[in-house]
């Protein structure tokens, strides 16, 4: 791992309250992992450490203005595009509140609101600032788009508090950057396939047959996949969800126009994550007109099953890997047990969609994770958070 990194870097972000001095030991931290660090400061911050302190240590520029450099007219970019992950060590409530709510008036805000990196985040303030509704917000937030938090300890604070707002241990912020980090690895090289989001079965030139599925899910997974290094293809249904950044999007409508799709992005791929909420009937003899009530009845209709593409794509996976959604109201485990088998699938992720924590549409999901080796129950977390959970135990059967 160490020859790859030495091709990463990590923007440090630094913010201004008393912990700044830590950032030096984790700059040096990252430094010993073979990673390069570009360190990026707010103004307060260089009252607490000195640009030249950085400037020493990383042997780069430090990076404070948006107009200082005369060799970078657009420095927020720079920084930003150079980042393979943006670590945010110490994060005050001040710089927290910015990057939560996109403002950008300063260097550090702009590359942080600029960046495409995964963003980790160590926070370190005093325990009332910590505690305030307003700053929790903030980290609900951070956290739901994907940020990685880190700490903040309990402990001595400046102010002579003893409670929580200590920075993370260094060697734990260190540790968690490097996982982020390496995880753009595992998956490098690897294609992936998602599905998302619900089918639409025409019943006529204006009506049609669909779910409440929302697409968030599917989405997350190949987010996710990137995350950790894919080259992704997400074959969707119709959704309202903008299109995740770096993913190739396929858009579907039908589950016949869905199989067809997902086959062709299959054919070269290691991996296939069936999470859309395909239609499982049809109408057998949709109409390329308006129906009218007035004149061709519509109280009975004909409908004809659909092909199921997460079993017919399992049937030609031959040594790849597919994985399934088992989205249930009741006897959940089971049901899914029955379709890992059914399907053919190496796996199968399970929800309960009669709670509203797990339920289609929501931010959060309670999965299951069922293989034929066993059965593991995963946290109730945000949909980010579970694509990441999922992801990490894909790329372990592909391995
Ligand atoms: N699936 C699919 N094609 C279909 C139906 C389902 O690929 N025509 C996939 C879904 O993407 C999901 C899994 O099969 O990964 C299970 O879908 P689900 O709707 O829970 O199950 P069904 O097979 O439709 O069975 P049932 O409706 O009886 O629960």
């Amino acid at each position: 791992m160490a020859d790859e990194r030495a091709q990463k870097t990590v923007v440090l972000g630094v913010s201004g309250c008393i912990a700044a001095y830590k950032a030096c030991e984790i700059l040096r931290g990252l430094q010993k992992a073979g990673v390069r660090v570009k360190v990026l400061m707010t103004e307060h911050a260089t009252q607490f450490v000195g640009t030249a302190t950085f400037r020493a240590l990383s042997h780069e520029e430090v990076a404070v203005s948006n107009f200082d450099d005369p060799n970078d007219p657009i420095p927020h970019i720079s920084v930003a595009h150079e980042a393979d992950v943006m670590l945010l060590a110490p994060l005050t409530a001040n710089a927290m509140a910015k990057i939560a709510h996109g403002i950008a008036d300063d260097l550090f805000s702009t590359t942080v609101l600029a960046t495409q990196a995964p963003l980790v985040i160590a926070p370190a303030m005093n325990v009332g600032m910590w505690q305030a509704a307003a700053t929790q917000d903030n980290l609900k937030i951070l956290r739901d788009r994907g940020a990685i938090v880190v700490g903040p300890a309990s402990g001595y604070l400046a102010c002579g508090d003893v409670a929580a707002g200590k920075l993370a241990d260094v060697d734990e912020i260190v540790a968690r950057t490097l996982e982020v980090l390496d995880r753009k690895e595992v998956l490098k090289g690897k294609r992936v396939v998602v599905t998302a989001g619900p089918t639409q079965e025409p019943i006529d030139a204006v009506r049609y047959i669909a779910n409440r599925s929302s697409g968030k899910m599917g989405y997350e997974i190949a987010r996710a996949a990137h995350a950790w290094g894919a080259d992704v293809t997400l074959v969707s249904g119709p959704t309202a969800l903008e299109p995740p950044y770096g993913v190739d999007v396929v858009r579907a409508t039908t589950a016949a126009d869905m199989l067809e799709k997902t086959r062709a992005a299959f054919a070269d791929a290691d991996l296939l994550v069936c999470a859309a909420a395909v239609a499982d009937y049809t109408p057998a003899h949709p109409a390329d007109h308006k129906l009218k009530k007035t004149v061709e009845r519509l109280d009975t209709l004909e409908l004809v099953e659909t092909a199921d593409i997460l079993q017919t794509l399992s049937a030609e996976k031959r040594d790849r890997v597919v994985i399934g959604f088992a989205a249930e109201t009741n006897d959940v485990a089971e049901y899914a047990r029955q379709k890992l088998k059914r399907k053919g699938c190496d796996a199968i992720v399970a929800n309960d969609v009669s709670n509203p924590v797990s339920t289609f549409g929501s931010d959060t999901n309670k999965v299951s994770w069922i293989t034929a080796a066993g059965e593991e129950e995963l946290p109730l977390a945000s949909k980010r958070e579970v694509a990441h959970m999922i992801i990490e135990r894909a790329s372990r059967l592909l391995a």
